[in-house]
């Protein structure tokens, strides 16, 4: 197995032994701090590279919990992702600009955030210009249309470029599902409304609906009718430390789980709905 996938190095949680900032471009208007440095987790014996996301504190427990259950989900839907995990980190690792408002208790000596590890590929030689080239790219990645019905099935509206990371020519690792099930805050909520609603931001399952390659558009149906027949989610291992970690009401991940493998069964329907927008988009361009 890829070294960088190994769902038994995530049963616990890691902790950040030296952390440093990543910046990002002044026009992105992200409330979460991502860090990459060296991380601890059970079970190695040297530290990882990683890059470590903390959330603000009213979306923090969710979207951890979030972003470790879709690790877990897709690697049982054979999709590619690096090691993520829940990771301790010592509140004097913050950056000074946000260390009030992530730990806003001047007393707490830690936050909790998630980790995965570094994927960024060693050696790549070629680099992608223009945003057509990388969709282009993207779309000849052999997963796309199983990561497009898994994202309809997760129901994550925040799939974009930079939430894949690219290894080489047509090769991909996912990353970032902290906004699965529309981003709501869904621990204490009734799970049956979002059974069978639409995940109308689905940029992937919009982009292949709207080429005229037949092919893709074929594959990403027939995937879904795969999901119905084969791919039974089960309850992760990891299941009740997630949910005593993220303060998630014991039996969380057992009641998601349930309502996935239900809403599993309205993916044609719900890859449909994509497809006949992607059929109208090509009718009105080609008028
Ligand atoms: N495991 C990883 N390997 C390599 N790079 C990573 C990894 N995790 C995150 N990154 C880099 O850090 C960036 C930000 O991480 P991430 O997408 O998880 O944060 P975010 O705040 O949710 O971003 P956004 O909301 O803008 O999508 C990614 O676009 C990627 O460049
Ligand atoms: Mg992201």
């Amino acid at each position: 197995m890829d070294p960088l996938v190994r769902p038994e190095a995530a049963k616990l949680c890691g902790f950040a032994e030296q952390l440093n900032p990543w910046f990002r471009r002044p026009s992105d208007n992200n409330a979460n701090d991502v860090y990459v440095g060296a991380v601890r987790l059970p079970g190695l014996t040297q530290p990882a590279n990683a890059y470590v996301k903390i959330f603000p504190v009213s979306d923090r427990f969710q979207f951890v919990y979030n972003e470790v259950i879709a690790y877990h989900l897709a690697l049982q839907c054979a999709l590619p992702s690096p090691c993520t995990f829940p990771c301790v980190c010592p509140t004097s690792f913050l950056r000074p600009a946000t260390r009030a408002f992530m730990a806003p208790d001047p007393s707490s000596r830690f936050v909790l955030g998630v980790a995965s590890l570094d994927g960024t590929p060693k050696n790549i030689k070629q680099t992608i210009s223009t945003s057509d080239a990388a969709w282009a790219d993207l779309m000849n990645w052999p997963n796309v249309a199983r990561l497009a019905v898994f994202d309809e099935l997760m129901a994550n509206d925040d799939r974009h470029l930079n939430n894949l990371i690219r290894r080489g020519p047509h090769d991909y690792l996912v990353i970032d599902n902290e906004r699965i099930l529309f981003g709501e805050h869904w621990f204490n909520r009734d799970l049956k409304p979002l059974q069978r609603r639409r995940c109308d931001a689905n940029v992937l399952a919009d982009t292949i609906s709207e080429t005229t390659d037949q092919d893709i558009r074929q594959r990403m149906m027939r995937i879904a009718q795969h999901f119905v027949m084969t791919t039974l989610l089960t309850v992760p291992e990891i299941a009740d430390n997630l949910e005593r970690l993220c303060g998630a009401p014991p039996g969380t991940t057992a009641r998601l789980i349930e309502m996935l493998n239900d809403r599993r069964t309205f993916l044609p329907t719900l890859m449909q709905w994509h497809a006949q927008k992607g059929d109208m988009f090509r009718a009105s361009t080609h008028r």
